[in-house]
């Protein structure tokens, strides 16, 4: 059999080794060989885990290359070499020796398979599943649930033809790039079960927050192609799970190409926008399906120089309902392409407004922002009191609250709290601060910062409605202690927010296993003082008072068995009250003239209530 034309071979991929090594070389030149200027303002440090990490990346993705280099048939090892390998997962199909792929200048380079190495086949990208492959696939599912032969044009390296296989349906998958597919074919079905190591981004310099984002490691593949395939029609015939078809799609499929035929659905991601013609490409893809057929597309109209027609989406729902299909579902999708959002700086909102407030010069007076927080922590370690000079850097600090990371605030603000130094100016500057950049704070440090901020009774009603906003959807994040420090931080300045409250009433039942003693005690007792009321929450203190039960023995033996019994009567008798029929401040009074009604969470109260006897009050709820 003959050298498979649609293959590079060894010498062409290593020409494009060469020139993707050339040009990652070119871009790090100045920061490998900087000016003396550029060396003193970069440091020797920053400079030297650079050149490390560049060289540590042109390595290992020389050796990935080289991998597929020694996957491809050796010519010079004369008429006898290897020419066509296994394919346990992907066969290919070549459709005649005249095989049309794309020049060299589209979808040829090594740069763009890396990244797609990185969509498609690294565990790093599981949002490109959950936002692209996955809905694509559940729409073709909604609408062709029986299966069928399914067409994917522009494949790429192969993962949404393989998700599609896994699905059940017989995949046909195109590319017309020969780095695309070979690399597709080599990573499909012969990748060495350990993975290869890669770095994808080395080459993009640009919109990096810092060295970690740019020589990011993956391991290709993951997950392994023939896991995927184990599930598909395939497998169950002991065969390969799709089939990859080279060559241009219009040209292999228009009416009279070789692989013309008909399908049951054509899926088609991030490929509309490639070709030239629309026209023709629409022409093509309306004659592959018989009358039911599907096609599912997603991804952008981000139409090529050359394109003839640069339709808007209304123009291409005009062309396709002309041709007399119907649209069953149109949807906007937010897909991030290779990374997920908040990777690249662009896909952060707000990048522009942070990057030009942090150029601000320093004053000779001024503390670089990281020193002033590392000062600010070391003070509550070291329970540091002086308040003349602590004013004095405060207020320094109150200036430039922007210029602090996440971390930095949280553990100022938190040192603050520990040693109770409630510096007005700073805590307004920092609150201020922290409302537009939640996004950016650790759920530790999120808690800690309001934990201080009880402790201090400071109360911004502005950051503590932001967060309350902002905190529901993050608190699977929040461990026990984090949750139960932000419930009662909350109390402790009495900050009420109905979301908040509801959406911690709905959370922390299906946590308390994972609370301490004291977790509960002052959980309990903070979401009393937050307004727990009878119908809302009630099921909230069902499942409190039900739980609290199983832990008697640790809450008597740590004396907590006291706080917790009042601060679940409190609770126990609103459930007792229609909602919204008690005041602020009215709960103990009512409670001394109404009896609830029996409960679970009485009988869990009654057996708490013979535990009672010597317990203590925690320090925070003295009176
Ligand atoms: C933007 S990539 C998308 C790849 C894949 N569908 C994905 O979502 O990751 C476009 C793909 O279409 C392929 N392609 C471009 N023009 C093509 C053509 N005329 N015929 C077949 N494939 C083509 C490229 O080689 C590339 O793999």
């Amino acid at each position: 059999m003959a050298f498979e034309s649609w293959r590079m071979t060894r010498a062409e991929l290593r020409e494009i080794l060469n020139k993707y090594e050339k040009a990652v070389e070119d871009d790090a030149y100045n920061l490998l060989q900087p000016s003396a200027a550029e060396r003193e303002l970069l440091g020797d440090d920053l400079l030297r885990r650079r050149a490390q990490a560049v060289k540590k990346a042109r390595d290992q993705n020389r050796r990935f290359v080289e991998a597929v280099i020694e996957d491809l048939p050796d010519l010079c090892a004369g008429p006898d070499a290897v020419l066509v390998p296994e394919r346990p997962v992907a066969e290919v199909r070549s459709l005649g020796a005249g095989v049309t792929t794309l020049p060299s200048s589209s979808y040829g380079s090594l740069a763009s398979v890396c990244l797609h190495c990185l969509r498609d086949w690294s565990t790093n990208c599981e949002h490109v599943s959950r936002t692209t492959y996955g809905p694509a696939v559940a729409e073709l599912k909604a609408l062709l649930p029986e299966g069928g032969e399914v067409l994917v044009p522009g494949a790429g390296l192969g993962r949404l033809a393989l998700d599609l296989a896994a699905e059940g349906y017989r995949v046909e998958a195109n590319d017309a790039s020969r780095i695309f597919l070979t690399v597709a074919d080599f990573l499909l079905n012969r990748a060495p079960a350990a993975g290869l190591q890669l770095f994808p981004l080395a080459h993009v310099f640009s919109e990096n927050w810092g060295h970690a984002q740019q020589y990011l490691e993956i391991s290709v593949p993951g997950p392994r192609p023939e896991a995927l395939a184990a599930a598909s029609l395939g497998a169950k015939a002991g065969g390969p799970a799709i089939t990859l078809v080279p060559g241009d799609f219009v040209k292999t499929y228009e009416v009279g190409g070789p692989g013309h035929r008909k399908f049951n659905a054509i899926v088609t991601c991030f490929f509309m926008d490639t070709p030239a013609d629309v026209e023709e490409l629409f022409r093509v893809l309306d004659n592959l399906l018989e009358v039911g057929g599907v096609w599912v597309n997603i991804g952008p109209l981000n139409w090529r120089k050359e394109a003839r027609l640069k339709l808007c989406w209304e123009e291409v729902v005009a062309i396709w309902e002309r041709k007399g299909y119907e649209f069953t579902c149109q949807k906007r999708a937010d897909c991030d392409y290779h990374l997920p959002r908040g990777e690249k700086m662009y896909t952060v909102d707000d990048a522009t407004n942070r990057l030009a407030r942090a150029v601000q010069k320093l004053g000779p007076e001024d503390f670089p922002a990281r020193e002033l927080a590392n000062m600010l922590y070391a003070w509550g370690i070291s329970k540091f009191q002086n308040p003349k000079m602590m004013n004095q850097f405060l207020d320094n600090a109150a200036r430039r609250a922007f210029a602090f990371d996440a971390q930095g605030m949280a553990n100022a603000v938190y040192s603050l709290g520990v040693i109770g130094f409630k510096h007005e100016n700073f805590l307004n500057a920092v609150s201020e601060e922290m409302q537009g950049r939640l996004r950016e704070f650790k759920t530790q440090e999120l808690a800690n910062t309001v934990y201080a901020l009880g402790k201090l009774k400071f109360r911004s009603d502005d950051l503590l409605g932001a967060i309350c906003d902002y905190v529901p959807d993050r608190l699977p994040e929040f461990n026990a202690q984090e949750l139960s420090n932000t419930v009662l931080a909350l109390s402790q300045v009495g900050f009420k927010h109905d979301g908040f409250l509801t959406a911690a009433a709905e959370h922390i039942p299906r946590r308390l296993k994972e609370f301490n003693t004291q977790n509960i005690a002052n959980t309990i007792y903070a979401m009393g003082a937050l307004g727990v009321t009878d119908a809302t929450h009630a099921p909230f203190v069902v499942a409190v008072s039900g739980y609290v039960a199983t832990r008697l023995p640790e809450l008597h033996k740590e004396k907590l068995v006291n706080n917790v019994l009042d601060s679940l009567k409190v609770l126990q008798r609103r459930m007792a009250r229609k909602p919204g029929s008690l005041q602020p401040g009215e709960e103990e009074k009512e409670g001394r003239t109404r009896r609830p009604p029996p409960t679970s969470s009485q009988h869990a109260a009654r057996l708490l209530s013979r535990h009672r006897g010597d317990a203590k009050r925690a320090p925070w709820m003295s009176k």
